[in-house]
């Protein structure tokens, strides 16, 4: 873009949202820098809109300007989807001043909420109501619900509620052409057509702006609680998942997996955390059971789930958290795990999903696959275990380079696990989306004709291609 155009432009966007928030100078890599540090990139600038006029006015000035545009939550997505390519052309969306919580419906059971409001803002708030909000997140902190619904992401509570996806009751979205489209209804039942709320979940930012969103709250359930085990395999950890949805059937709402070098990296790179168990056993689970009776009625239940699985071998031992700052203290173990990983270093991750009864069969054959090709290289597993969902991710060997392994090694190895994910009917990518980072390996894996469908729907909606290019599809 010739200087004069572009400063053209930013004085527009500058009317649009006031000078203090069009960034171009100082520090910006909050924006420019994806959470795992695998990219950085180069904005041609940082907007900040406050209302959702403000980012309709935004993109049709980048419409009128060719400029093409990454939305951006609270960038802690882990595919390099929301931070902007080296080319210093593209302006990042920054959502995070849209960020009230606009009504809360009890009767309904809805929320209606701008898309930069922080995850765990918005549990808070349906919490000091009565109720919950069922996304669960290590990231909760930073992420947004805007991030949340563009990644459609999953978490640790899908076993019971779904993905973000299956939260959702409409959207307010900024096309691509820059006009507002209000799907805010709170309808549980509206068969009039296509249901486009369905299309811009999940698009990763690559069909229009999502600026709100009214979501599901459930009534607030009387306990929830968490018990934490060590079981001698993976198949003992599927047996446990089974006896766990017979005995607590809907009240089961988490159960998340954590291999013991995954919990190693916690040991080591978070002390202070206590991990029951002394680390000898292949494997751990957290699960959580959530009562609307009452915490007497949902201990018996664990206590009996606890004792039949102890029985039948599928447990080693297991502990029950006796007060809620114990359960987040077990919970915090498995949340450290990519935080662990990232203080490790650099590191490959593969967020797959499988069939559940497939899973251990798969890790074992692609574990061996893998100690071959790769000579000590370290299995990072774990993960949402009941959803099928599997952080199957790989830290350099000890001691290596770990910035050159990705570079000679990431590919074959991709390659590898892809390979197997295929011979399983698996996913590429369960919950973390496609971003550019993945997306090469989207062209190999999904179906031509569905691909040809999402470049349909993408051309349709988004000609100019203007929205997030270049991520989850291939230019
Ligand atoms: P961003 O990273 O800013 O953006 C993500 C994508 O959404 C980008 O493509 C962006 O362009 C698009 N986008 C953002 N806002 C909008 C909008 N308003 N309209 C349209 N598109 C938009 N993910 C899971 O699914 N499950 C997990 O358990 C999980 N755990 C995590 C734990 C940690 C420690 C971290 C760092 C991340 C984790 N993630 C997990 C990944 C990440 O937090 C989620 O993908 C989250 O949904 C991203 O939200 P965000 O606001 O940070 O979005
Ligand atoms: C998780 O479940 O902890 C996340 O999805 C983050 C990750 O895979 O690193
Ligand atoms: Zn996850």
């Amino acid at each position: 873009m010739p200087p004069i155009a572009q400063d053209t432009f930013l004085h527009t966007l500058r009317a649009i949202v006031g000078d203090a928030h069009v960034l171009t100078e100082g520090d910006l890599s909050a924006w420019e820098l994806d959470w795992r540090k695998r990219q950085r990139g180069k904005a041609l600038a940082v907007v900040r809109p406050a209302t959702t006029e403000e980012v309709a006015a935004v993109i049709k000035a980048c419409v009128a300007s060719g400029i093409s545009v990454v939305p951006q939550g609270g960038n802690t997505g882990m595919v390099v989807g929301s931070t902007p390519d080296a080319s210093g052309t593209q302006l990042v969306l920054s959502l995070t001043r849209m960020n009230k919580i606009r009504t809360l419906d009890a009767a309904n059971l809805t929320v209606t909420v701008e898309a930069g409001c922080v995850l765990q803002t918005l549990q808070q708030a349906c919490e000091a109501q009565g109720f919950l909000f069922p996304l669960s997140l290590a990231a909760e902190g930073s992420c947004t619900i805007g991030g949340n619904l563009g990644t459609n992401a999953g978490g640790t509570q899908v076993v019971r509620y779904g993905n973000t996806r299956e939260l959702c009751l409409g959207l307010e979205v900024v096309t691509a052409q820059g006009e507002i489209w209000s799907g805010l209804t709170g309808l549980r039942k509206d068969n009039t057509g296509y249901d486009l709320r369905h299309l811009f979940i999940g698009s990763e930012g690559t069909l229009g702006v999502i600026t709100a969103a009214t979501m599901k709250m459930v009534p607030m359930p009387a306990a929830m609680l968490t018990a934490f085990a060590s079981v001698p395999s993976l198949d003992a950890a599927v047996e446990l998942l089974g006896l766990a949805h017979k005995t607590l059937s809907a009240g089961l709402t988490g159960f998340e997996v954590m291999g013991d070098f995954a919990l190693s990296l916690v040991r080591k790179h978070f002390p202070q955390q206590h991990i029951p168990f002394d680390g000898e056993d292949p494997y751990c689970v957290v699960l959580e059971v959530s009562d609307h009776d009452s915490e007497a009625h949902a201990r018996t239940l664990l206590e009996t789930l606890l004792e039949e699985a102890l029985q039948d071998g599928c447990v080693l031992d297991a502990v029950v958290a006796e007060s809620l700052a114990q359960a987040r203290a077990l919970w915090h173990i498995r949340e450290s795990i990519p935080l662990a990983q990232a203080q490790e270093g650099l590191n490959i991750k593969h967020d797959i999903s499988i069939a559940v009864s497939r899973i251990p069969d798969f890790v074992r054959e692609t574990d061996a696959q893998i100690a071959q090709a790769f000579p000590g290289a370290r299995m990072v597993a774990y993960g949402h275990l009941g959803d099928g969902n599997l952080h199957y991710n790989v830290q350099a060997p000890e001691g290596s380079d770990a910035e050159a392994f990705l570079r000679d090694q990431e590919k074959p190895m991709n390659a590898l696990v892809y390979d197997q994910v295929d011979r399983y009917n698996g996913s590429i990518s369960a919950e973390h989306g496609i971003g550019s980072l993945k997306r090469e390996k989207l062209a190999e894996h999904k179906s031509p004709v569905a691909l040809g469908l999402m470049r349909s729907i993408k051309q349709a909606l988004d000609p100019q291609n203007l929205m997030n290019p270049g991520r989850m599809l291939k230019p």
